[in-house]
């Protein structure tokens, strides 16, 4: 008889929106990959603080419409899968023993009817999904109760970022973390590491490093811009995202992994350790001056936190909207801004990295029409219309790149491309296959213990040792107020006036794209 593996998985945050969204494709997309009849089984816990019957009601709600399936035998998993899941309410101590005894016996019965000590493997994995505030709490009840305990056992916590509210929680929730579990038994995610364009930075910049590693910094770069506008706004994440906002919501985390991308020092060593160490030292590079963020809430913010706080006197000055510089001191980037931009309730949903280089002094093809052209580089990490998605925009008056792995060269017109549309034709780089979601990546990374897909502890201590000075200085300032949706302040009403970034007036704006030649 060969080894039974039983995996217990415990969704802490079971119905919030995330696990709805995207959490449980994720999960049953592992499950799909992993189950084995007699080799591997799985069990899931959804856990939430809903009483048992509603959380029951919707849990089975999202499972039914949430896990699509076009064929056969995706339904019959799926039937499977569904079978294997189950609510339990978790907020107690109480709910927790009751919860662990639960896995205990479910184990027991499976182990009993199936294996021997010697043949028998359980993995337990607990994906928390709920507010930052509650992961203190919840680390000390999952080592007190969740831990396995029978036979050979290994187990996996995953957190969401944002992991902190500022430097000095997660140096204390890293700490406690520390105490409790092993470095390799944690888990902190951010979805953006994910994503495949995010994936396809580095291999293309070591893959292109004989045509753009002489030109990737300070003489060659003008400006780098990574932004991610979005059009939604946050009605349905008031709780949560009150006491976070757009800096600790997005910019700590998902810009700031991808800044490192586009600008750590590359080597030829496969070593994770080394990718690391690389990672951190950019970070201890990373530099913000202080006053050069700019902040605004969309209109429409202030009332839906007045109805939600049910407080009319209530005024929150949580930023939906920012725009921060940043630099990076070291040779290769000195001088160069890093424009940091991030919004809700935008004209669209658009991700992007745009490598701006200069246009002066700098040509591959003398005399060539193309020299006075803008030249760039855009990753499109996202958006909500196929313009956005992902892909690798190189302009033409740059050499044409080598694509990446699973990726294809295409030769495209400039108009096919958004931002492209002010440099000719360009290249296009397109991903073979964009249909999984970087959750499932991630959750299929994190099962097979790819430690490296995920957010590092001291690297996370580092962004946020940058993001205090900024949120220092915004913090307690009263943000911008835009309308939102359609007459949303364009994220171009803002230029450089020196070093600081400023608003510009609709009258005089700016068009940063060329303005500066
Ligand atoms: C999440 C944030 O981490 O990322 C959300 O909490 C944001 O506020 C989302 O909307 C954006 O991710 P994506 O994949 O939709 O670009």
């Amino acid at each position: 008889q060969g080894k039974l593996k039983h995996i217990n998985v415990i969704l802490i945050g079971a119905t919030g929106d995330l696990a709805q969204k995207y959490l449980w494709t994720g999960l049953f997309h592992m499950f799909r990959h992993h189950y084995r009849e007699g080799e591997q089984h799985f069990q899931f816990y959804g856990c939430g603080r809903k009483t048992a019957d509603l959380g029951r009601q919707l849990l089975s709600e999202i499972l039914l419409y949430r896990l699509p399936c076009s064929d056969d035998k995706c339904r019959q998993m799926k039937s499977r899968f569904v079978q294997a899941t189950q609510y339990h309410t978790l907020v107690t101590r109480k709910d927790y023993e009751k919860l662990a005894r639960k896995v205990s016996e479910n184990t027991q019965s499976i182990y009993g009817l199936q294996g021997t000590e010697s043949t028998y493997e359980e993995g337990r994995i607990v994906y928390v999904s709920t507010a930052p505030s509650a992961y203190s709490k919840i680390i000390t009840m999952i080592h007190e109760h969740l831990r396995p305990k029978l036979g050979k056992a290994w187990m996996k916590l995953v957190f969401e970022k944002p992991f902190g509210h500022d430097l000095e929680s997660a140096v204390e929730l890293t700490e406690k973390m520390k105490r409790d579990f092993s470095e390799t038994e944690v888990y902190l995610l951010d979805h953006y590491i994910g994503k495949p364009v995010v994936q396809q930075i580095i291999p293309f910049r070591k893959l292109n490093q004989g045509l753009y590693g002489d030109i990737w910094n300070r003489d060659h770069i003008e400006r780098v811009e990574i932004v991610l506008k979005e059009e939604i706004d946050v009605k349905d994440r008031t709780n949560f995202y009150d006491g976070v906002g757009v800096i600790r919501d997005v910019m700590q985390s998902h810009l700031m992994e991808v800044l490192v991308l586009v600008a750590m020092e590359t080597s030829d060593s496969a070593s994770i350790s080394d990718t690391l160490d690389r990672k951190l030292e950019l970070l201890q590079q990373v530099q913000m001056d202080t006053g050069s963020g700019l902040i605004g809430q969309y209109r429409s913010y202030a009332s839906e936190q007045k109805s939600n706080a049910n407080n009319t006197d209530f005024v929150s000055l949580t930023p939906t909207f920012a725009a921060v510089s940043l630099h990076v001191d070291n040779p290769r980037w000195r001088g160069v801004p890093f424009l940091l931009v991030s919004g809700k309730k935008m004209d669209e949903k658009s991700v992007y990295i745009r490598i701006i280089f200069k246009n002066s002094g700098f040509c591959f093809r003398k005399n060539h029409k193309t020299c006075h052209e803008r030249k760039q580089i855009i990753f499109y990490i996202g958006g909500s219309d196929n313009r956005f998605s992902p892909m690798i925009v190189v302009s033409k008056s740059l050499l044409k790149p080598k694509p990446g792995l699973g990726w294809r060269l295409a030769e495209v017109n400039s108009e096919d491309v958004l931002l492209g549309q002010s440099m000719g034709d360009t290249y296009q780089m397109v991903p073979e296959d964009t249909t999984s979601s970087s959750y499932s990546t991630l959750i299929e990374a994190m099962y097979d213990g790819q430690k490296h897909m995920f957010i590092d502890t001291k690297c996370l201590l580092a962004s946020w040792r940058v993001w205090m000075t900024c949120l220092t200085s915004v913090e307690n300032r009263k943000p911008r107020v835009y309308e939102g949706g359609d007459n949303q302040m364009e994220w171009l009403d803002i230029t450089y006036v020196g070093d600081k970034l400023e608003y510009v007036h609709k009258e005089d704006q700016l068009d940063v794209e060329v303005a500066d030649e």
